[in-house]
């Protein structure tokens, strides 16, 4: 982690409004409804809002980022819902989640850094039970175009940190594949992500 990017995000997250809104991830929220509940762990979780959605809905949720400003604005919306979720800030190795520990991972626009993406996804890995499923929306590398075209549907600005489906295949390898796929869609997500933008999803169980 860096402390320039911390910093970024603190900065983004220290508005008044919710960066990307209160509410879920659309997709994220559908992939969620089909599933028993269980234990959830989401990456990169910002502000809390995947997170606190999951825990209104009975699972029991843990989340990390490098941000202490996401995580004070998560854990006031945890509050506001009357829920509670376990957060937690700094260098993902270091933060001591347990092996096989969670059914479910979500990575909701979890842009980690392309140095360490791999490893983290691998590390990642570890950390969900075999059968356990991980559920993924971020920009893809066709995204570039899109917020050349309107700056306002967000998304990092270099290719590396965007993903591609063959990149995420390679990390989750040897997964039951649901879901796999780049495509367009229209995103209305607080102030942050709104319009037409190309992302990546991906939906696939740990093999047992
Ligand atoms: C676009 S936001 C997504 C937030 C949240 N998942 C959501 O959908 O509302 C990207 C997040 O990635 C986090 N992030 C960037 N680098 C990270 C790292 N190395 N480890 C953990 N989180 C990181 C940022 O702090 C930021 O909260």
């Amino acid at each position: 982690m860096t402390d320039k990017t911390a910093g970024m995000w603190n900065a983004r997250y220290s508005e008044e409004t919710y960066a990307y809104g209160k509410e879920p991830n659309l997709f994220f929220k559908e992939q969620l409804a089909k599933l028993p509940v269980g234990r959830l762990l989401m990456g990169a979780e910002g502000e809390g809002r995947n997170a606190v959605y999951a825990a209104t809905q009975g699972w029991t949720v843990s989340a990390f980022d490098i941000s202490e400003i996401g995580k004070a604005k998560a854990l006031e919306l945890a509050f506001e819902k009357d829920v509670v979720i376990d957060y937690r800030v700094g260098n993902l190795p270091e933060l001591l989640f347990g092996e096989e520990q969670f059914d479910v991972l979500g990575l909701i626009y979890a842009h980690f850094p392309p140095a360490v993406r791999s490893e983290y996804h691998r590390y990642l890995h570890t950390l969900l039970r075999p059968g356990g499923l991980v559920i993924l929306e971020g920009f893809g590398k066709n995204h570039l175009e899109y917020r050349k075209l309107n700056e306002k549907v967000g998304g990092p600005a270099d290719l590396e940190t965007l993903f591609s489906p063959e990149e995420v295949h390679a990390d989750f390898k040897n997964y039951d594949v649901q879901v796999l796929e780049e495509r367009v869609i229209e995103l209305n997500e607080g102030r942050y992500h709104n319009g037409t933008g190309s992302v990546v999803r991906f939906v696939g169980a740990k093999s047992i």
